[in-house]
């Protein structure tokens, strides 16, 4: 597996290739993103996953300083799963330049949601997802669902620009005990650990209750921000919207996702739960 540090290198590496499949990442890599490079292998060649902790998409106090970088333990785990190069540029590398031209996501959903409580946010992920994209151009790549609300802007922005580029998207992996797999995992102590799993139990309950006939949604969504509140967490929404649109749920939905960000101490989690709702009876 060769490592890309620079434009110019990553460049010469994929001089003349026209399938690649592209998984980027901020690294600190867990077995989620093993998958994904798993899912990029079938869908082209060669696989290219990016390591970089992008400064743009952090606000200020959030954790830009401390996220965790691991390149030798991404890369061994990249190298056993079969990725073909990495790119790992510095910061200086891929904003040489302040970056004063920025790709802003429609307000409607670059402040909605996680956009609402992280101002900025998506537009640096759809800023510096836009340069990987140009540095790398793959014709696949592979974002996980975890973060369905990234994936959104990131359809979108192909969409929108016309990039040539195929998004696949790549199933959320979970502990034992059903917590998302993350990076920001490794942040939580021992009971809060115990307790993240929580979250995904407050919104499989949702999807239960929805399954069950229940069509309060707000009414739904409130009682498990009420329940995690109850247990200690500081919520910063749960919500249900229609999975395609990520709109509030019309009679038309037919898929629906409730999506949950709340905070155990010092530590953001967020988790999402897609699935059909049963076709109303005539
Ligand atoms: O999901 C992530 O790890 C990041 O937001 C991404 C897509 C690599 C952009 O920095």
């Amino acid at each position: 597996m060769q490592v890309a540090h620079t434009a110019a290198a990553l460049r010469a590496a994929l001089a003349g290739k026209t399938g690649t499949a592209f998984v980027p990442t901020m690294g600190n890599l867990h077995a989620g993103h093993v998958s994904l490079v798993e899912l990029a292998k079938q869908h082209g060649q060669p696989v290219v996953a990016s390591i970089f902790v992008n400064p743009l998409q952090f606000g200020a106090g959030e954790d830009f300083e401390r996220y965790p970088r691991t390149l030798d333990a991404d890369c061994d785990r990249l190298a056993a799963a079969g990725c073909d190069l990495v790119f790992a540029p510095d910061v200086a590398e891929l904003y040489p330049v302040a970056q004063t031209f920025t790709v802003q996501p429609p307000d409607a959903l670059a402040n909605d949601l996680c956009g609402a409580f992280r101002p900025g946010h998506f537009a640096g992920v759809a800023t510096v997802v836009l340069k990987l994209f140009n540095l790398v151009q793959p014709r696949v790549a592979v974002f996980g669902k975890k973060d369905f609300q990234q994936l959104f802007v990131i359809r979108a922005l192909v969409e929108q620009f016309n990039l040539p580029i195929e998004i696949v998207a790549g199933d959320t992996l979970r502990e034992p005990d059903g917590l998302a797999m993350s990076s920001r995992n490794a942040y939580l102590g021992t009971s809060e650990r115990i307790q993240g799993a929580q979250l995904q139990r407050e919104l499989a309950a949702v999807v239960t209750a929805v399954e069950a006939g229940e069509r309060d949604f707000d009414a739904l969504a409130a009682s498990a921000a009420r329940h995690l509140k109850m247990a200690g967490w500081r919520v910063d929404y749960v919500a249900l919207r229609d999975a395609a649109t990520l709109q509030a749920p019309t009679p038309a939905s037919n898929r629906l996702v409730v999506l949950g960000a709340a905070w155990l101490g010092n530590t953001r989690l967020i988790d999402n739960l897609d699935f059909s709702l049963p076709a109303a009876s005539p």
